[in-house]
């Protein structure tokens, strides 16, 4: 090998070139361009506490990056267990397959470990998932999504992004005040998993991301959060979250009034969400993953994390992070 790697915890001072090598191992896109202000967000200010975050450097050069991000999963029935999630995983072109990778994953999942990590789960890319096999993750499965197509006017998208005043005539700024906190996904499954929703984590997730725009319908008894996108060149609106006892009546006006070609969400099979989604017009897609989860616990776990329908994710779990 010849070259000494070091592995060290991230510094505030290596923002910038951690910037750098996202960029060159990950590229940006218009809604998440890579900035301090979206590091920031993402591994410090995160409601659920700062991300566990190593560097790997060699000649002076910052040659790696390897995060876990913190994340509450809340039990059906009680309980919450402490997760990180493995994000913004980067190698520099000019270094790879020379183990910085794994070095950088088993001493971050050391520091997990102590951090009182008990499950690390993540969504890799084809690039990342066979080193992630070979280090002890294993396949959870797909997450498979549900359309609602429309036929009305479409809003115009501008340099790639969609404005949500344009797309979702009727919807509102993220109020978190008028936002329910429970969301109607871990019913219908015995030992199902959830975000941990807290006012703090509503603020931090649908008001504060530096970039995406999230916008409500909200009735006295539901509130759906909305994001206007551009995928493929085609508008869609993702419905990120879907909140409260019964957000029937807010999930179909917000089908009625989106402006683009379809809406798009992911819910839990069996959940009170997917049957109301079903209800408002959105059916199953069953060939397109949105994203494939894998899973490696650290600890024994009151939920089977290989188990895909004890996920009772919607995108907001899941998108941007
Ligand atoms: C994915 C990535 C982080 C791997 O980094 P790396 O430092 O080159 O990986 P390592 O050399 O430590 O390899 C770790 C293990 O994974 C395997 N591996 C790495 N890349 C692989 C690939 N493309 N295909 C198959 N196996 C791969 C290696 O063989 C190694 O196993 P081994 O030690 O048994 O040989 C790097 O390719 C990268 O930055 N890609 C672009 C960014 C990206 O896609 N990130 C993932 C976002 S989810």
């Amino acid at each position: 090998m010849g070259e000494t790697i070091t592995i060290r915890p991230f510094r505030a001072d290596d923002t910038a070139r951690v910037i750098d090598l996202l960029r060159l191992a990950l590229g940006e896109t218009p809604v998440l361009r890579r900035s301090p202000a979206l590091l920031n967000w993402k591994h410090r200010d995160n409601p659920f506490g700062p991300s566990v975050m190593l560097v790997a450097e060699t000649g002076g050069e910052l040659v790696g990056l390897r995060a876990f991000m913190r994340w509450d999963l809340a039990v059906a029935g009680g309980g919450v267990v402490p997760c990180g999630r493995a994000v913004d995983t980067a190698t520099h072109p000019g270094h790879r397959r020379k183990g910085i990778f794994r070095a950088l994953t088993t001493q971050a999942l050391e520091a997990a470990r102590e951090a009182g990590i008990r499950l690390v789960f993540n969504t890799p890319n084809d690039k990342s998932r066979p080193g992630y096999l070979k280090m002890g993750w294993r396949d959870v499965g797909p997450v498979r999504v549900m359309v609602r197509p429309r036929l009305g006017r479409v809003a115009a998208s501008r340099d790639g992004l969609l404005d949500p005043r344009d797309a979702l005539p009727g919807a509102t700024a993220v109020d978190v005040a008028g936002l329910p906190s429970e969301a109607p996904t871990l019913d219908g499954y015995p030992r199902g998993v959830t975000t941990r929703r807290s006012p703090e984590y509503l603020e931090w997730r649908y008001r504060s991301h530096p970039t995406a725009r999230y916008a409500t319908v909200a009735d006295g008894s539901g509130a759906v959060v909305l994001r206007a996108n551009v995928r493929d060149g085609r508008s869609e609106v993702v419905v990120s979250d879907v909140l409260g006892t019964d957000p029937g009546a807010v999930l179909r006006q917000a089908a009625r009034m989106a402006r683009a070609r379809y809406l798009v969400g992911t819910f839990p099979a069996g959940s009170r969400a997917r049957s109301l989604a079903a209800r408002a017009g959105f059916v199953p897609v069953p060939r397109v993953a949105a994203l494939n989860l894998v899973a490696h616990p650290l600890d024994d776990l009151p939920f089977d994390p290989f188990d895909p329908a004890a996920w009772r994710f919607v995108f907001g779990d899941l998108e941007l992070l």
